[in-house]
Order: structure tokens, then C-alpha cells, then sequence
């Protein structure tokens, strides 16, 4: 069974630009050799992130994440059983310290959408629309 999840969190005070962006490079790492994708976005202080796997990976996966100190608040936005990949292989970037961040990389991220079904997907569109602006 295919499991994914979406949530919102915020990062923890005084965690340093690097050791966000550590996370970002380890998680993207980790996830492509466990065969775990998604998309995992750092902006204005908040993480948004969608895991997707199989569903012992992804609920390992998610224990650790909630325990995690780096991150707080952690607000769960959906829980899907999933009939297929969604993502080709992991994603994750910074967003709000780039001024560029603009139309061109939303549309890269809603592309990787394109196989989630439909009510997921304008789900995450509005999530991630609203994200970018914070
Ligand atoms: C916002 C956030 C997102 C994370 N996302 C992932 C992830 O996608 N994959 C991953 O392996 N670890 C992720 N982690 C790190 C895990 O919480 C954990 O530290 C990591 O899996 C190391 O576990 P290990 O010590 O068992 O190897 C994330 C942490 C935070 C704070």
C-alpha cells in the first residue's frame, strides 16, 4: 500500500540557514536511496512537506520527523492512501530567501503533481500557493 502525507511545521528558533539547508540536502539524500519521494520546502521560517512511499516507510519515517527538535507545530494537512507515484524522485528547496522564487518554479512543483488525483492535487496547489506567499 502507497501512503502520503502532507504537512506544514515551523522551524525551530535559531536554527542556522545551513542547518536548514542541511536537512534539505540529507533528507533529499536519504529519500531517493530509501525510495521515499515528495517535496520538502523551506520559506519564511515554515517547512511544507509531502512524503510518499510505502506505508511502513512512510509512517517510520513520519514518527521520526514529529520528534524531530528542529521543527515545531507541526500541522498535518492531509493523509492519503495513494494507487501511485506521485513524484518522480525527491524535491526540496529554500523558497522565500530567493527573490526569483517565482511563477516558472511553482509550475515545476505543480507539474510533479500531475499524477496525484484531483482533489489531492488542487489540495496541495492551494497549500503550496499559499505557502509562497507567507
Ligand atoms: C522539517 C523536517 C523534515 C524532514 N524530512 C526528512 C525526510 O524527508 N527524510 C529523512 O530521512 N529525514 C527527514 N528529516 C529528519 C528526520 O527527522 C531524522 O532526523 C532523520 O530521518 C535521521 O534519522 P536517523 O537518525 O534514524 O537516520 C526531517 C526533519 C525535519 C525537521
Amino acid at each position: 500500500m502507497h501512503k502520503a502525507i502532507c504537512y506544514v511545521s515551523t522551524a525551530s528558533p535559531g536554527i542556522a540557514k545551513e542547518e536548514v539547508e542541511n536537512l534539505l540536502v540529507k533528507s533529499q539524500l536519504k529519500n531517493n536511496d530509501a525510495g521515499i519521494t515528495g517535496l520538502l520546502l523551506y520559506s519564511g521560517g515554515n517547512f511544507l512537506q509531502i512524503i510518499e512511499g510505502s506505508e511502513n516507510l512512510i509512517d517510520q519515517l513520519y514518527k521520526k520527523i514529529r520528534l524531530d527538535r528542529r521543527h515545531f507545530n507541526l500541522i498535518q494537512i492531509f493523509e492519503r492512501t495513494a494507487s501511485k507515484d506521485s513524484y518522480k524522485k525527491y524535491e526540496s528547496d529554500f523558497i522565500s530567501e530567493n527573490m526569483n522564487f517565482n511563477s516558472h518554479k511553482i509550475q515545476h512543483y505543480i507539474e510533479h503533481l500531475q499524477m496525484l488525483d484531483s482533489e489531492t492535487r488542487q489540495a496541495v496547489k492551494n497549500i503550496l500557493a499559499s505557502f509562497i506567499k507567507l
